[in-house]
This record gives C-alpha cells, sequence and structure tokens, in this order.
C-alpha cells in the first residue's frame, strides 16, 4: 500500500487528536481503511490483545464500532462505563491509568473534558484512544473523510462545515480538510466559530498542504460550489446553553433550499446521531446526497485502520 511507512510511524502513539498527524499518516489511515473495507486485509493482528473503553457520555456508532474492530482484529473491547470505575469515587486519573496499563494494551475514551485524555494519556504507558472530547472527535474525521474519498478519489474537494463551529466533529474535520489539502470553509453564527487555536494549527498544515480555511457566518455564502455539506446537533452532549442556540442556531439548518447554492454534485454528511427538523431536515438526512450510513459503517473500517496502526 501507498505510506506504509507512514502508518507504521503511528505504533505506539496515542489518538487524541489530528494536530499531531501528519498529512502522509492520516492519508495512510484512510488507505488501510479502505483495504479493510475491500476485506483485503487478512488474519488477526491484534490476537490476544485487550483495550479498555472508557465511556463518561452515552454513545453507540464510537462503541459499536471498536468494540466490532477489535472483535475482527483478534482483541478484545472492554465497555466501561465511568460510573463502573473507581475514579467516579474519587480514584485518581494517574492511579487508573497506571494500573489499566499494567493489563490491557490501549486505553479508549470517552470523555466530557479533553484534559482528562491528557492526563490519561501522560501515565498511561500503552496508547491513549480519543473516543470523543468536548474538542476534538478524530476517529469521526477519520471515517468523514473515508467517505469523501469514496465519492471523490484524490480530487480536491470543498467541505463546508455548517452549524456549530466550535463542536468537537468540526474541530477535527477542519484538521482532516487541512491535512487532505481540501478547500474548508465553516459557516457558523458569531459566538459559535471554531477555537482560534484549531484554527492555527488548521492554517499551519494547509500551509504545508495546500488547504485553504475560510470562516462565515453567512450559511449560503459558505456552501457556494460546496462539494461536500457536514452539519452536526446544535447541542452536543454537555451542553448548557441550549435556550440560546436554539435562538441562534436555525438559519443554519441543512435543508432543500441550501442545498440549491453547493456544487450539483454535493454529498451531505452527518456524524450522526441527527436531531431532524434542527440541524438538517429528514428530506435531506434521508435524502439522494445525504452520505451518512455509508459514514456511519465507515467508523468500522477507520477504526480497525487506528487500531492496527497504533497496536499492532
Ligand atoms: N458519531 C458518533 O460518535 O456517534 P456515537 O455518539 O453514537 O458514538
Ligand atoms: N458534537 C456531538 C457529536 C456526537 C457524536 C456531541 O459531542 O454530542
Amino acid at each position: 500500500m501507498r505510506w506504509g511507512w507512514a502508518l507504521r510511524s503511528l505504533r505506539g502513539r496515542d489518538f487524541l487528536t489530528l494536530s499531531t498527524v501528519t498529512p502522509a499518516e492520516f492519508r495512510a489511515l484512510v488507505d488501510r481503511a479502505m483495504a479493510h473495507k475491500r476485506g483485503l486485509v487478512a488474519g488477526k493482528p491484534l490476537d490476544g490483545m485487550v483495550v479498555a473503553g472508557i465511556f463518561e457520555k452515552p454513545s453507540t456508532r464510537t462503541r459499536v464500532s471498536m468494540g466490532t474492530a477489535c472483535a475482527h482484529l483478534g482483541a478484545t473491547f472492554m465497555t466501561l462505563p465511568v460510573e463502573a470505575l473507581q475514579v467516579s469515587r474519587g480514584e485518581t486519573l494517574r492511579d487508573t491509568a497506571t494500573v489499566l496499563s499494567r493489563y490491557v494494551n490501549a486505553v479508549a475514551a470517552r470523555v466530557k473534558k479533553h484534559e482528562t485524555l491528557e492526563e490519561l494519556a501522560k501515565w498511561a504507558d500503552v496508547p491513549v484512544i480519543n473516543m470523543l472530547s468536548d474538542r476534538y472527535h478524530p476517529l469521526q474525521a477519520l471515517a468523514d473523510v473515508m467517505t469523501i474519498v469514496e465519492r471523490f478519489g484524490d480530487e480536491r474537494v470543498k467541505v463546508v462545515f455548517v452549524g456549530d463551529g466550535a463542536a468537537n466533529t468540526s474541530h477535527s474535520l477542519m484538521l482532516a480538510s487541512a491535512l487532505m489539502g481540501y478547500d474548508h470553509a465553516v459557516a457558523a453564527p458569531k459566538g459559535y466559530w471554531p477555537d482560534s487555536s484549531v484554527v492555527s494549527r488548521a492554517l499551519e498544515i494547509a500551509s504545508e498542504t495546500g488547504a485553504t480555511i475560510e470562516i462565515y457566518e453567512d450559511p449560503v455564502r459558505a456552501v457556494h460550489g460546496a462539494d461536500v455539506i457536514y452539519t452536526d446537533t446544535w447541542v452536543s452532549m454537555g451542553v448548557q446553553d441550549v435556550e440560546e442556540r436554539m435562538e441562534v442556531f436555525p438559519p443554519y439548518q441543512v435543508n432543500d433550499e441550501l442545498l440549491k447554492h453547493t456544487s450539483e454534485r454535493a454529498i451531505v454528511l452527518h456524524c450522526q446521531p441527527w436531531f431532524l427538523g434542527q440541524e438538517i431536515t429528514e428530506s435531506v438526512a434521508y435524502g439522494p446526497r445525504s452520505a451518512a450510513f455509508d459514514q456511519a459503517e465507515n467508523r468500522l473500517h477507520t477504526a480497525k485502520a487506528v487500531l492496527e496502526a497504533l497496536l499492532a
């Protein structure tokens, strides 16, 4: 495969954010996920390994894709709701990470605060994988890009995130677009623009790959000529200002009217779960342009690529 060396460079590392992944490593993961999807990877490269999966928040796709990926690769995925761990009674993350490292080959966690992952990674002797934090969702962005590459191959496409620009999915997609050399735009209400440190990092990567990054308040301007429209819930898990969001986000709904301003071939992506009638209409979610269920399936293939790269 192309970029095999880049895949090998991920071995033993944490996977917390795409900020620290190179364009070649990212592309190698996408290629490897494609190989898994095509059934080209034989054997059980993680035979006998165990991955601990800690959850501070609910999850369907991430939990089940990681569990299934582990099973197919020969590893066991241990689902650990945080309430079932002693950390819920005050045991430190240091001790949790240190002890888990004596048993398992990797620790994956879905956390409220990104700092929790950083603390786990600081003390764990095994790779730590981000299964979603308030700040980033890198496993999701990998499946997002895999879905884009399935539809558009190696073309340079225009990707537009519409909605909560400061959401974990928005941040990770921006970094992913930068790594892929895409033209990336965000359409979000002021106050919900991406974090400036994420934009700075995306611009640094973009200077290497030729990507462009733009941020708009006007969704119609942003989606002009877009090949990929992406949206996510207006109210991410753990977010507090729900009423305010319900007031400012309605102009950012992805609906048939907004799609008239995109390129004719544009596809629609959504990480799911979606809230129909809020950020996306039912007709778009289940319509001919929606690639959301391929995107959800691709969580399985990309999870395999990540687990294999870090652990095999
Ligand atoms: N997209 C995603 O992460 O879905 P879950 O919350 O169901 O894992
Ligand atoms: N931004 C959403 C993603 C869910 C998969 C959330 O954090 O709730």
